[in-house]
């Protein structure tokens, strides 16, 4: 039995799939490489010492997806093929909506059809929008969500909702993630933005790394502690990990839909980020103070006690780790950013015809 993951080349996906192998499970992973690289499958090979199965296909093909599932015996979905840039959704919403909601429709219908019925989702604190109240729990209120890549979690949360209500032999865990950061510990792998980053650490990188002039500081007047927007920054490992946790649970327990909350229940603002880069690099980052980003929110970070009582996971790993990993991965060269090697045709989601 094994454990499919659509979307399993990418930074998140790619990751889990090393927990998963180190733990001995067999993998399957579905991926068009349209926002990943092939050579990350070699690395997760090289990390583990293990192989694993690979299609590339794209996860919303349907009659590709059943051959899928006609060849193997899938016990659970860990569904990781999801467009992940909020400014790009503004610009692209058809092709979001069609990639994540359309997608996450093929997917479950074809384990229905096939009798495959544990599903873990990779949600996002966005769903939260304006935050009800701080730390976040998952009691708190959903919606309000400003960009389309928000509303694609909001949506597939509430399908899966609905799809357990019309059928409670189903086993589904929603893992809402905070702000995933970091890189593997080996430097083999890490995160790939496309073109000039969007997210705070993989810009001051770039920034750190001479390849940007100085990071934009998105607001200094926010009502936090030093006036910058306070973030749950967590390891991308640890992250990983909270996915074998919500595998347990849903393989052990069974028959019902589960939510939490994956950060570390700890918050750092935008110039504790920048120090705590500089200090544990010795790589200096200039910044300069700029307007706030429209849709940003001042303050988000979890309460992610729920998961510790239930699945039994929390983050271990520091903010220095977080930093030091994603320099390391820059710093061993294995990241395409900046050179020509990249297809970047391929990586243009325009190329993505519906
Ligand atoms: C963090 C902080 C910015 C860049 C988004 C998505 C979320 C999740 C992660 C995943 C904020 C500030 C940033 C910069 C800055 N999605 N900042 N200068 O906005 O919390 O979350 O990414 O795939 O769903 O909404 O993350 O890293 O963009 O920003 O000052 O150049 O850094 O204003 O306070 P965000 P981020």
């Amino acid at each position: 039995m094994a454990i499919l993951l659509p979307g399993g080349a990418g930074f998140i996906g790619s990751h889990t799939a090393i927990e998963l192998l180190e733990r001995g499970k067999e993998i399957i992973i579905v991926d068009n490489f349209l926002n990943s690289n092939a050579k990350v499958l070699e690395s997760v090979k090289k990390i583990t010492g293990r192989d694993f199965k690979f299609y590339e296909i794209d996860y919303k093909n349907r009659a590709e997806l059943e051959k899928v599932f006609e060849e193997n015996e899938i016990e659970a979905v860990i569904n990781f093929a999801g467009f992940k840039a909020v400014g790009e959704s503004v610009q692209k919403p058809i092709e979001y909506y069609h990639n994540n909601i359309s997608g996450a429709l093929v997917l479950l219908d074809t384990m229905r059809k096939y009798g495959c019925k544990k599903f873990i989702f990779s949600s996002s604190a966005t769903v939260y929008g304006e935050p009800e109240r701080i730390p976040l729990t998952e009691e708190c209120r959903v919606g309000g969500t400003t960009n389309p890549y928000g509303n694609t979690k909001l949506f597939i949360e509430q399908i899966l909702k609905d799809i357990y209500q019309s059928d409670n032999t189903w086993d589904i865990c929603i893992l809402r993630y905070f702000n995933p950061v970091g890189a593997h510990e080996s430097g083999l792998i890490g995160e790939e933005p496309q073109g000039i980053p969007n997210n705070l650490l993989p810009y001051m990188v770039r920034v750190a790394n001479e390849q940007l002039k100085e990071l934009s500081v998105f607001g200094d007047d926010y009502d936090t502690p030093d006036g910058t927007g306070v973030r749950d920054y967590i390891h991308v490992v640890d992250l990983a990990k909270g996915h074998l946790k919500a595998l347990d649970k849903i393989e052990k327990e069974g028959q019902g839909l589960y939510i939490y909350n994956l950060g570390t229940g700890t918050g750092y603002s935008v110039l504790d980020m920048v120090k705590a880069f500089e200090k544990t690099t010795g790589k200096k980052v200039p910044y300069k103070i700029v307007p706030r980003r429209p849709g940003d929110i001042a303050i988000c970070y979890a309460n992610p006690q729920k998961a510790k009582d239930e699945l039994g996971w929390e983050a271990t790993k520091t903010l220095e780790d977080m930093c030091q990993d994603a320099w390391n991965y820059i710093k061993k060269g294995n990241s395409s950013y900046g050179r020509n090697a990249r297809d970047n045709k391929k990586n243009d989601i325009r190329e993505n015809r519906l």
